[in-house]
């Protein structure tokens, strides 16, 4: 049926959003890669933990993902299954990995993903720091997407990112209002309320 990757935000059960909490409620299982995460959810519904070694083995890396997809998926094809993680669901997050096993061996399964408050975000509050000039997020790996606001002139940004190898982009427009435009043809014009997503090859 459906899956649905929660965003849970970055560790206070009262930061998670209205949206997560009625998904807690009204699915039938919920699963959470960790403790934390488990403390998350506990205030709103009981949810089942799935181990996530921390580790740069391939081959245990490769199994645990394996056994895990089929454990959600075998609840995910014929209920609500919600899988619930720190902060937001696609910022380096153990459910990438997960949902793409998953597609790959249950297309049938829809998979959704709900967003969270990411600690990329919420921890500027709690340091007390504010942020108006671009900046970059990094875990070491190789800068593979950048996101521009304010993309009032998406097509001619797209022109000066190709330049610095970006191949693919997104532009979105007043998303989750009625007005939301999400499009890869790539207009002359954008609103304010815009942001164009540009990604590298991997
Ligand atoms: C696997 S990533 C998960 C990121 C998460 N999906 C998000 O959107 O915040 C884990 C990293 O996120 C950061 N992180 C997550 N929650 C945090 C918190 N409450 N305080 C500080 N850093 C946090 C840390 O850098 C941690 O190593």
């Amino acid at each position: 049926m459906v899956l649905i990757g929660l965003g849970l935000g970055p560790g206070d059960p009262e930061l998670l959003t209205l949206k997560a909490i009625r998904i807690l409620d009204e699915s039938d299982k919920v699963f959470v890669p960790g403790k934390l995460a488990l403390e998350l959810v506990l205030p709103y519904t009981d949810a089942e933990i799935l181990d996530f070694p921390m580790t740069h083995d391939k081959s245990i890396l490769e199994r645990t993902i394996d056994h895990n997809a089929e454990v959600v998926a075998a609840e995910a094809v014929h209920k609500l299954v919600a899988f619930g993680l720190i902060g937001d669901p696609n910022f380096f997050s153990t459910f990438i990995r997960l949902k793409n096993r998953i597609h790959e061996k249950y297309p049938d399964i829809i998979i959704e993903t709900v967003p969270g408050i990411s600690s990329i975000t919420a921890f500027a509050s709690r340091i007390d720091v504010s942020i108006d000039r671009s900046f970059v997020v990094s875990d070491g790996s190789q800068v593979g997407s950048k996101i521009v606001l304010k993309a009032r002139t998406p097509k001619k940004i797209r022109d000066g990112l190709i330049e610095e190898g970006y191949i693919d982009f997104i532009f979105a427009e007043k998303l989750f209002t009625e007005d939301e435009r999400v499009t890869d043809e790539i207009p002359n014009k954008g609103d304010y309320f815009s942001i164009l997503y540009a990604s590298k090859k991997e």
